[in-house]
């Protein structure tokens, strides 16, 4: 289905974009468009990417500057367009528990994984329903469907991803556009890098996701899971919401608990 065909991958510098970027160029994709911050990455993403035979364009781009990705979207469409493929990967997690997170850490998940998710989709999908062609892929997480202690705010983001899919699939239908979610789950990339790890949880390798992710589009699924550690999970959350629930805290990694003074305090001067 790529084959010949161009696709935009945010958060294409490392991890599971930079994995996808690689698998898409090896099916046959004709161009790719690399965005992320780091503009060194990007090109050394975009040298593998050549070398594998597609061609490459590297985008250095802060998805949390509305401006820029505006300006972006429209450069690339007008010299490098039409896109056919939008994969939706870049994303911040921050884990902590939840009476100790932090407003910045909490700011920094929603401005990139929801408000640049949806800036650079608005532009692209736009473009890709007047062409009444395309596909996008949100990167959503097992996450998505299954929250854990101390990856509240995360988890948030990406139940609003899944919601937001849904959504838009219904829409972009009417324009030919088809819209799915990447779930993947644990996968070890910098993101989890100095994560506290579950228990039980099999990590998977970026090369994996990604294969996934292909295996899922020539199916034409809508949801995407990566290894049966996640369909057990969804199945379990189907049938047994309560028992899943406990066995994820079981499996969580272990907060201190706050002294009990400091609550004294706040009810001494609420
Ligand atoms: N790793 C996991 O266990 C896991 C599990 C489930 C889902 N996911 C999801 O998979 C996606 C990729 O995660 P990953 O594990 O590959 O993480 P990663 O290795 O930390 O890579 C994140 C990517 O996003 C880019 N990025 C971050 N903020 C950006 C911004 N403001 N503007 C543009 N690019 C930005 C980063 O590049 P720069 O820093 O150069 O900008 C990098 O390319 C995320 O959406 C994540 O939530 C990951």
């Amino acid at each position: 289905m790529i084959r010949g065909k161009t696709a935009l991958i945010t958060g294409a510098s490392r991890g599971i974009g930079r994995a996808i970027a690689l698998e898409l160029a090896r099916q046959g994709a004709q161009r790719l468009l690399l965005i992320a911050r780091s503009a060194d990455a990007l090109s050394a993403v975009a040298q593998e990417v050549c070398q594998l035979g597609a061609e490459a364009v590297a985008l250095p781009l802060d998805l949390t500057d509305t401006v820029a990705v505006n300006v972006a979207v429209a450069n690339a469409w007008k010299y490098h367009g039409p896109i056919h493929l939008l994969v939706n990967c870049a994303g911040v997690a921050h884990q902590a528990p939840f009476l100790r997170s932090q407003l910045p850490h909490v700011q920094s998940e929603l401005e990139t994984n929801l408000v640049g998710l949806y800036t650079i989709t608005r532009q692209i999908a736009r473009r890709m329903a007047a062409n009444r062609q395309g596909h996008i892929v949100n990167v959503s997480s097992l996450m998505g469907k299954v929250a854990a202690p101390t990856m509240s705010t995360y988890s948030a983001t990406k139940f609003a991803i899944v919601g937001f899919t849904q959504a838009l699939r219904s829409e972009l239908a009417d324009y030919n556009v088809q819209v799915s979610a990447l779930l993947p789950s644990l996968t070890e990339t910098d993101m989890v890098r100095h994560f506290q790890r579950f228990r039980w949880v099999q990590p998977a390798t970026p090369e994996q996701v990604a294969q996934a992710l292909m295996r899922g589009l020539s199916r034409g699924q809508r949801e995407i899971l990566v290894g049966w550690q996640s369909h057990l999970a969804i199945w379990g959350m189907r049938l047994a919401p309560s028992w899943v629930e406990r066995l994820v805290k079981l499996a969580a990694p272990k907060s201190r608990p706050l002294p009990v003074s400091r609550y004294r305090v706040q009810t001494i001067y609420r």
